[in-house]
């Protein structure tokens, strides 16, 4: 679904993400974990070209998206919804029309529009909720809603970052369910970047652990047992978390 090849990105001199290679399955829901400024982020935001590689590909559906003019990004970055965790909603914007804006970009008629947004709000259980301000609304909520927005456009990739960081248990519990929902009902592959072991471990099939801008491990989680990951990459993690040598190189 989305491989990177090669890929390196620099901030002038100095390299955020170091020749990385990685693919993500069609219909996987994969996990991105690691310390602080680890590169989680910046590997991210090139599965949409919104930092664009120094080198390598960023590949999508066979097609090399950093080859592409701004017209045809534009056009497959509709395959690829994202979220954040401070959610950038609009303020001044009702929810609906937050969740309206990307298909007005895409240029749908006002009926075909409404009928999707209510659809993506119904899903995320905040079809009462249209007329209100992101103001108005808890961080669950707002999460919500930029949950709905991503999907209003049926992507077939949701690109997630950090969404659970800005809450609590109950709320990261429930905004993982409606992830998983996503994952299972639409057949739409996520790519979640946490520092978070338990959200990682609760949703994630396969997980690539970062350290200093390259791949540590690429891991299976299995529901049941211990594995790799309960062995080597969580006390991995646990030791960033520490501050302790990553030993890389
Ligand atoms: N626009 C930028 N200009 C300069 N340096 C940047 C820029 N964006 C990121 N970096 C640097 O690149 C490295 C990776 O940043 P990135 O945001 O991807 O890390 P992260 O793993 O997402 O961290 P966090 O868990 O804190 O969100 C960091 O050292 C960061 O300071
Ligand atoms: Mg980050």
């Amino acid at each position: 679904m989305i491989t990177l090849h090669n890929v390196t990105k620099r901030y002038g001199t100095f390299k955020a993400i170091q020749s990385i290679s990685l693919n993500i399955k069609a219909g996987e829901i994969h996990g991105i974990i690691g310390a602080s400024g680890a590169g989680k982020s910046t590997l991210l935001r090139m599965m949409n070209l919104l930092e664009k590689p120094d080198e390598g590909d960023v590949i999508i559906n066979n097609k090399k998206l950093n080859h592409l003019k701004g017209k045809e990004i534009r056009h497959i970055r509709q395959l690829l919804g994202m979220i954040f965790q401070g959610y950038h909603l609009v303020g001044n914007k009702t929810v609906f029309d937050n969740v309206a804006v990307a298909l007005e970009i895409a240029k749908i008629t006002k009926k075909d529009r409404t009928e999707r947004v209510m659809e993506s709000l119904r899903f995320v259980g905040l079809e009462t909720y249209k007329d209100q301000y992101p103001s108005q609304l808890s961080g669950g909520q707002k999460q919500r809603v930029a949950i709905a927005r991503a999907i209003v456009n049926n992507p077939k990739v949701l690109l997630c970052d950090e969404p659970t960081s800005a809450l609590d248990s109950k709320t990261t519990t429930e905004i993982l369910e409606v992830l998983k929902q996503i994952n299972q009902q639409f057949n739409v592959t996520i790519v979640i970047v946490s520092h978070e072991l338990e959200v990682i471990r609760s949703l994630a099939e396969r997980v690539t652990v970062m350290a200093d801008g390259q791949i540590y491990d690429v891991v299976d989680i299995e529901p049941t047992g211990v594995n790799k990951f309960e062995k080597g990459a969580a006390a991995f993690v646990e030791q960033l978390k520490s501050g302790g040598d990553t030993n890389l190189s």
